[in-house]
Parts: structure tokens; C-alpha cells; sequence
């Protein structure tokens, strides 16, 4: 197992992680591993042996912010001359052995895949931990360089997820999220993501479930039930749309269309209008008309979403939208993107205001980072809230607040029980 180049004893490691959640969980568990080797990890990279850097390629300025920071290191591997350093992840899978041509100091790189097994995470916090169900991604969108990089989808024993949500539970977790990159194509000997969810619900210690992304191509009857009925399940769904225009969808290979997607939001808000919907939006396709543009503009404002990720198309080598002829500059691809982001802007306000006045259970995250005296939470439909600090309270406790108001895009809570 190529992770032995990561083997050695009583060092002291860095790990810097870029891109999703996915990153963020590998970077977690290479982190177990290394302690449970001895690896002591080091309060910057200043201070340590090992440094690992875990990217992404999803869109060209992801592997440029790493690959600028990687170079950053180079002085620090003059002053240390036992450092070595590492690139991880993605971008390691994607540019593989030329990383060592454009940055000769480099140690070692390795791809996902070369990871191996590895121990379950190390928690990010003592309240939440990710839970990985599923590697890899079967869909093939045009666009996304995620299938060649991380591979086809394979799904986690049910067995071993639960193990793992009951060792976490044991440390003190009582949030999870489950992770895949269509997490709701989940099947594991015919059971489905909608039973899994049933028996994760079921783990004692388990007070919210979350998960992500869900693809809309997979939202079954069976799975919104379950959505709107286990109040385990927490009313929020990351679910990306990426354009609002049924040509654009098609060529983006999404597998569904504006209306299939508009019906599920449907559903999961008729049934409580403040749902939590957030949404990832790419815009500037190649060959993106205006009316089509105009087109996921206007499902922003049809779908309502709580918030969303927007991104400017990104040509990434070896995906078969990369043939595509470009007609879009840069600057109008931005252009393009600043419609939506101020738009979106003007909806997440909005649908921050309707939660004034109710009352809401929040898990408490941290202290604010500006105000000592106020803690930061999230509801269980994924919005921020602030309360006045109350002297027992700490990290991972549910409280209950009534909104009173909405600072920005965070919402003013009154803790009214504790
Ligand atoms: N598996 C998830 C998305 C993973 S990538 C899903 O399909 O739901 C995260 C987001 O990056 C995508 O949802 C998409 O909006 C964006 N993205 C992926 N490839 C991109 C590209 N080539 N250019 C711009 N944005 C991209
Ligand atoms: Fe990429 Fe599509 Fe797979 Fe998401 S579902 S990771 S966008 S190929
Ligand atoms: Fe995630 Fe980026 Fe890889 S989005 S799967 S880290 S390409």
C-alpha cells in the first residue's frame, strides 16, 4: 500500500485540504492514520515534517490556488531539510507524475486511490462527523472531471456505516452527513438509500442526519416520505440544479429536467415552506444562449433556494464538454455569474426574513468569531443563527431560540430555553 510513503514515527504533520467535503473527510482520516502511526499533527506548516496538501480539480482555478500554495512551500523546505511534502487528492490523480516537472521539490504525489484503506475520521469537531457511503461517480456529466479522478461509484457495507455512526455517537456525535457524490443512488444489497436513512435514524445518539450532494435523478417517492417524515432528518437538501434550461441540462448530461427538478422542490416544500433547498448553478456553457441564461434565472426565482453555490464554466482537458467551442469570454461568463449571484442574493434575504419570529432548535458550533459574548448555531434547515452566550453552554448542544431578526445573511436568535 502506497500510503507506507506516509509511514514514519513521532513526526509532525500539516495537512492543507482543498474542494469538497470528500477532500475534507480523506484529509480526516489521513490525519487518524498518521496519529495512529505516532504523527503528532503541527500547528502550521512552519512548525512541521510532513506536509500534506489534498486538492481538487473540479475547476481550473481550484488546481491553481493549490498549485500556488504549493510553490509557497518551496522556502520551507529550504530551511527543513528533513520536510517533505506531499500532494494528495484530485488534482494528484489528474496531473499525476508531471506535478514533478512543474514542481521539482515535491516528495511524492498520490491519487485517491492510492490511499488505500484507511481508519475511520478523525472528528473535525466532537458534535458532527461526515460519513463517506459512497466513492466515486457513474454519472458522467459533460462538464465534471470528478469520474475520472475518483473513479466508478462503489457503496459502502451498510455494516460499516453503521459501525462507524456508532463509534462517532460514542465519542459525543450526535449530527452526521452522510457523503457521496450522488448520495441518494445509494443501494447496497437492495437496500436503498431511503432504508439506509431508516437506519441510521434508528442509531441511539442520533438526534440530525444530513446528506450530500443528492442527485435529482434519484429522488423516489420512497425517499421523499421518509425526507418530510423522520424529524431525525434535518429539513435541508444541498441539491444541485446547475442550469435552469432544459437544452442546456441535456447537453450537461444531467439526466433530468427543469421540470422533474421543480417537482421536487414542490414536494418538499408544500409540505413545510421553509424547507432548507440549497442548490450549485454553473453558468456559461458553452454555447449558453441568453434565453437559456435567462432561463436559470428564473429557476432561482421559481425554486426560491435558501443559498447557493455559483460557479463561471470551467473547461476541464478530458471532459467532453472541453471539444466544445467556447463562444463566451471570460468576461461575459462573469458577467453572466454576477447576474445570478446578485439575484440569489436578493432570495436568500428574502427567505432569511421568513424565518422571523419562529422558533428553532439550533446546534450550537462555536463561539463568533467577532463577539465573544454570542454563539453561533445552525438551524435544522442550514441556517446560521447568533444568540447571546449563556455561561453553560458549549459546543455541540442543542438549544432552543426564537428569531428575532437577520443581520446579513445570519439570523438573530433569542434562546429561550437552555
Ligand atoms: N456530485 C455533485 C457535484 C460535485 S462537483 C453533484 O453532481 O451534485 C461540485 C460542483 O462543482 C458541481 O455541482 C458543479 O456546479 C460545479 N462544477 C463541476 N464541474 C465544473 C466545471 N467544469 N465548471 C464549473 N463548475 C463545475
Ligand atoms: Fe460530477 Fe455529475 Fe458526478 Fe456530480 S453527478 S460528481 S457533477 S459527474
Ligand atoms: Fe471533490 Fe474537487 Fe475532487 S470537488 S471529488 S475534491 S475534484
Amino acid at each position: 500500500m502506497q500510503v507506507r510513503l506516509l509511514n514514519s514515527f513521532l513526526l509532525n504533520y500539516f495537512i492543507i485540504s482543498y474542494g469538497c467535503q470528500m477532500n475534507e473527510y480523506d484529509s480526516a482520516r489521513l490525519a487518524a492514520f498518521l496519529e495512529f502511526q505516532g504523527a503528532i499533527p503541527a500547528i502550521n506548516a512552519e512548525k512541521a515534517d510532513m506536509i500534506l496538501v489534498n486538492t481538487c480539480s473540479v475547476r481550473a482555478k481550484a488546481e491553481e490556488s493549490a498549485i500556488a500554495r504549493i510553490r509557497d512551500l518551496k522556502p520551507l523546505k529550504e530551511r527543513n531539510k528533513s520536510l517533505k511534502i506531499g500532494v494528495l487528492g484530485c488534482m494528484a490523480k489528474n496531473r499525476g507524475e508531471s506535478l514533478f516537472k512543474d514542481l521539482p521539490f515535491l516528495d511524492f504525489v498520490l491519487g485517491p486511490k492510492d490511499y488505500g484503506e484507511l481508519p475511520a475520521a478523525k472528528l473535525a469537531n466532537n458534535y458532527s462527523a461526515f460519513i463517506a457511503i459512497q466513492s466515486g461517480c457513474n454519472m458522467k456529466c459533460s462538464y465534471c472531471i470528478v469520474p475520472y479522478v475518483r473513479g466508478m461509484e462503489q457503496y459502502r457495507e451498510v455494516d460499516s456505516v453503521l459501525k462507524e455512526i456508532e463509534e462517532a455517537v460514542a465519542n459525543g456525535v450526535s449530527e452526521v452527513t452522510l457523503l457521496g457524490q450522488t448520495v441518494n443512488g445509494y443501494r447496497y444489497k437492495g437496500l436503498s438509500f431511503a432504508s439506509l436513512l431508516r437506519r441510521v435514524a434508528d442509531v441511539k445518539g442520533i438526534e440530525r442526519i444530513r446528506f450530500m450532494s443528492p442527485h435529482p435523478k434519484h429522488y423516489s417517492g420512497e425517499l421523499l416520505e421518509i425526507l418530510l417524515c423522520e424529524p431525525k432528518i434535518a429539513p435541508h437538501v444541498h441539491l444541485p440544479a446547475q442550469s435552469g434550461s432544459n437544452s442546456i441540462l441535456k447537453k450537461m448530461k444531467r439526466q433530468y429536467t427543469r421540470e422533474n427538478y421543480l417537482s421536487i422542490v414542490e414536494a418538499l416544500r408544500s409540505s413545510n415552506s421553509l424547507y432548507g433547498i440549497t442548490t450549485d448553478i454553473i453558468c456559461g456553457y458553452p454555447g449558453e444562449t441568453e434565453e437559456e441564461f435567462e432561463e436559470t434565472l428564473s429557476l432561482l426565482r421559481e425554486a426560491k433556494f435558501d443559498s447557493a453555490f455559483t460557479f463561471a464554466y470551467s473547461p476541464r482537458e478530458g471532459t467532453p464538454s472541453a471539444l466544445e467551442k467556447e463562444f463566451l469570454s471570460e468576461k461575459q461568463k462573469k458577467a453572466r455569474l454576477q447576474k445570478i449571484i446578485d439575484l440569489q442574493h436578493s432570495i436568500t434575504l428574502e427567505r432569511a426574513k421568513l424565518m422571523i419570529g419562529q422558533s428553532e432548535k439550533i446546534l450550537l458550533e462555536k463561539l463568533s468569531r467577532k463577539n465573544s459574548d454570542e454563539w453561533v448555531g445552525k438551524t435544522g434547515n442550514f441556517k446560521r443563527v447568533v444568540v447571546k452566550a449563556q455561561p453553560n453552554f458549549r459546543e455541540g448542544m442543542y438549544v432552543d431560540c426564537v428569531i428575532e431578526g437577520v443581520k446579513g445573511h445570519t439570523l438573530r436568535g433569542v434562546a429561550s430555553q437552555f
